[in-house]
């Protein structure tokens, strides 16, 4: 009863955010805006796409951004992962699982049932997705700049806190075991997902999950690389990974 509750709540919150959204793009441009959010052109531009198929994938990604941001930037210090940016064919690949229950994931269940997401939708939203490029810089802000301004902002950029552990001994792994499908520079490759720049604590939980067998994470079959590892080592990846986040790409 709890969770139906919760659904209804959260489908009613998607509907006034989906409505809220609708309003302002249908709307003229106010001169005073109540809230100072980032203006449009301040937006990280999708680089490649058709425009036909980019219009689609914005439009999706409305529902998506309830939970995931608006720019895909992810939120609620990783609760919800950034999805900007990360590799168009991992993209599709999640969504069908989570529509499969492949991988387990109750909140986005019903967002990926063939009716609301049907194949064609998946392709364009990842796609425009997969083409967002977050800021890896830093912004700077105006005196007048509020609070709230600052967060968003700073959220939007892709760079997350150092993440506590042995640097060296992080690379020393990654480098021989987790190169070879993520990249030396951690930014994925093909359908191998991207993990430089991604919430710490969403990594942490998908490891978890690995270990438990939830997940399956490569095509080894149960026992992968990291069941190999111990708890330090993989703090020690986690570390490393946020180290090289604003390396040169
Ligand atoms: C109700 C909240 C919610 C909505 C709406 C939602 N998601 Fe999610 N999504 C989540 C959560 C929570 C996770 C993390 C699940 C986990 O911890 O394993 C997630 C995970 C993902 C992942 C996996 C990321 C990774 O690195 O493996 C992808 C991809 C994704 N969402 C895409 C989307 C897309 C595209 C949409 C819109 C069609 C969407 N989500 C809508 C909550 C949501
Ligand atoms: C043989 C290829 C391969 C190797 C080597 C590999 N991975 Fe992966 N990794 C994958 C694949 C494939 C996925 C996506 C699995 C899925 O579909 O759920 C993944 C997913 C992940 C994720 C979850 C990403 C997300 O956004 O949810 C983490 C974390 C991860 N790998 C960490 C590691 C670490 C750490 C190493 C080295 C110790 C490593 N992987 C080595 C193939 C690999």
């Amino acid at each position: 009863m709890a969770v139906m509750r919760k659904l209804f709540a959260r489908t009613l919150f998607l509907l006034v955010a989906g409505l809220c959204v609708a309003g302002v793009s249908a709307a003229p441009p106010k001169k005073a805006a109540s809230k100072p959010v980032a203006p449009a052109e301040k937006a990280p531009a999708p680089a490649h796409a058709a425009p036909a198929d980019e219009d689609k994938g914005k439009e999706i990604n409305g529902v998506c951004a309830a939970c995931h941001g608006e720019f895909g930037q992810g939120g609620k210090r990783g609760e919800y992962p950034r999805i900007a940016g990360q590799r168009a064919a991992y993209i599709k690949d999640q969504l069908k699982s989570f529509r499969a229950r492949k991988r387990i994931n109750i909140p986005m269940y019903p967002y990926t049932q063939e009716r609301e997401l049907p194949d064609e939708d998946i392709e364009a939203v990842s796609d425009y997705l997969a083409a967002i490029q977050l800021p890896t810089k830093w912004p700077e802000f105006k005196d007048s700049d509020d609070a709230l301004t600052r967060l968003e902002a700073v959220e939007k950029v892709m760079i997350v806190p150092r993440a506590e552990g042995d640097i060296e001994n992080g690379k020393a792994i990654y480098q021989k075991e987790c190169f070879s499908c993520h990249g030396r520079d951690g930014r994925g490759r093909g359908k191998f997902p991207l993990l430089v720049g991604q919430y710490t604590s969403y990594l942490k939980k998908q490891v978890d999950s690995y270990l438990k067998g939830e997940r399956p994470h490569d095509e080894e079959g149960p026992k992968g690389i990291l069941n190999a590892l111990g708890e330090k080592d993989i703090q020690d990846i986690l570390a490393y990974l946020t180290s090289i986040q604003d390396a040169e790409k």
